[in-house]
């Protein structure tokens, strides 16, 4: 058996105005109508050997995540509620001293984001069958995809050359793991056809994450360990919650994952697993996985569309009419419109850090 967890802390401010703090977004529906966090339910649910789910959130979006999970899955959810995001590290470590408690170390746990976008369920399942065996043998186990251009939003994966000895399934021991390289050295690791794309999903046992938390990064520990010490254990509405106390969290160092852990361990270990990969990083990465229409266009509401290419346009409420135009987002709320071209589309994260400073 496997334990799932959702990590759905963060605010997807690239999103903008689609995605908000009190509506962030693995909630924001496609252009099927669906969200990220149904669609990361079903994948869940395709796995044979999956567990019961444990989601780990901000508090404030208690509601919210308990209603997208009503009735979805057949075993009871658990919540897992932080005052204030500390990053992955954290809700990683007490993820794992969460499970420590109630399955014991030996119990396999695997890391799913709330925010990606997998085309292919079934090479998801089969990767996921292969990262159990390899995370047996106590490897922290992570998801390569092949990478398409040099993104500096993801971490890269460096590879041995010869697979790890197996029974079953490949596996590669990582020589190498970057977080979020420059450009320039990004493009270097494509060139160099050593290199996957990190899929920020995670497959360990307890023990092995635990000890590596140790080795690596002692002080996070300890602080989750009082936090889970400290924690209170609600049933509301049909859900085991875990409520932390804000306290315990202003301590806490603020790291990802990927810098407290994964780039310095020597028990890294990767999984090849090309699946129609999308993290919907941006309006453009959203765009790229929606259906578009022969002139490249992506809309979603209704759109009067004149001599227009390669537009994103998403109006759920109320008529948008273009004209002349080409490499726009246009994305309109009832409180809120963006215009952007979508050679910036990261730089839409800077509006919500402008909207932040004027309170
Ligand atoms: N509960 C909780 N608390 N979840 C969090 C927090 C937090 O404080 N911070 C982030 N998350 C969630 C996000 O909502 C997302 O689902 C996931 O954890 C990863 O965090 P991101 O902030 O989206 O990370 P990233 O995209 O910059 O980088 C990671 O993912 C890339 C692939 O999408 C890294 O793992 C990269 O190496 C990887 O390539
Ligand atoms: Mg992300």
């Amino acid at each position: 058996m496997i334990y799932p967890f959702i990590l759905s802390g963060g605010a997807g401010t690239r999103l903008w105005p689609a995605s908000r703090k009190a509506f962030p977004k693995p909630f924001m529906p496609l252009v099927d109508g669906q969200t990220l966090f149904d669609k990361t339910i079903e994948r869940i649910k395709q796995l044979p050997s999956a567990g019961p789910l444990t989601v780990i959130t901000n508090e404030s979006l208690r509601f919210l995540t308990a209603d997208a999970l009503r009735g979805s899955v057949a075993k009871q959810p658990r919540l897992l509620l932080e005052p204030t995001g500390k990053n992955t590290a954290a809700a990683i470590a007490l993820a794992a001293l969460d499970l420590q408690i109630r399955a014991g170390s030996d119990a396999l746990m695997l890391i799913l984001p709330a925010d990606h976008l997998i085309a292919e369920v079934g090479a998801f399942s089969e990767a996921v069958q292969v990262a159990e065996n390899v995370a047996n043998q106590d490897w922290l186990v992570t998801f390569g995809i092949t990478p398409q251009s040099p993104e500096t939003g993801f971490g890269y994966i460096e590879r041995d050359a010869q697979p790890l000895a197996l029974e079953e399934g490949v596996a590669y021991r990582v020589r190498k793991f970057v977080e979020k390289p420059d450009r320039e050295t990004a493009q270097a690791y494509i060139d160099s056809g050593r290199y996957s794309w990190n899929g920020g999903m995670f497959c360990f046992k307890v023990s092995t994450i635990l000890a590596e938390f140790e080795r690596h990064a002692p002080e996070l520990l300890a602080a989750c360990q009082v936090a889970v010490e400290h924690a209170n254990q609600i049933h509301v509405a049909g859900m085991d919650m875990v409520e932390f106390k804000a306290d315990d969290f202003e301590r806490m160092a603020d790291i990802s994952i990927d810098y407290a852990i994964m780039e310095r361990s020597e028990r890294v270990a990767v999984v090849a697993a090309d699946m129609g990969w999308s993290d919907i990083g941006s309006w453009t990465a959203f765009a790229d996985a929606s259906p578009s229409n022969a002139e490249g266009n992506v809309f979603d509401g209704e759109v009067i569309a004149i001599n227009t290419n390669n537009c994103l346009v998403r109006s759920p409420h109320r008529l948008v009419a273009t004209v002349g135009v080409e490499n726009l987002i246009v994305v309109d709320t009832p409180d809120a419109l963006l215009i952007a071209h979508k050679d910036h589309a990261q730089d839409v994260r800077d509006v919500v850090a402008e909207l932040k400073a004027r309170g």
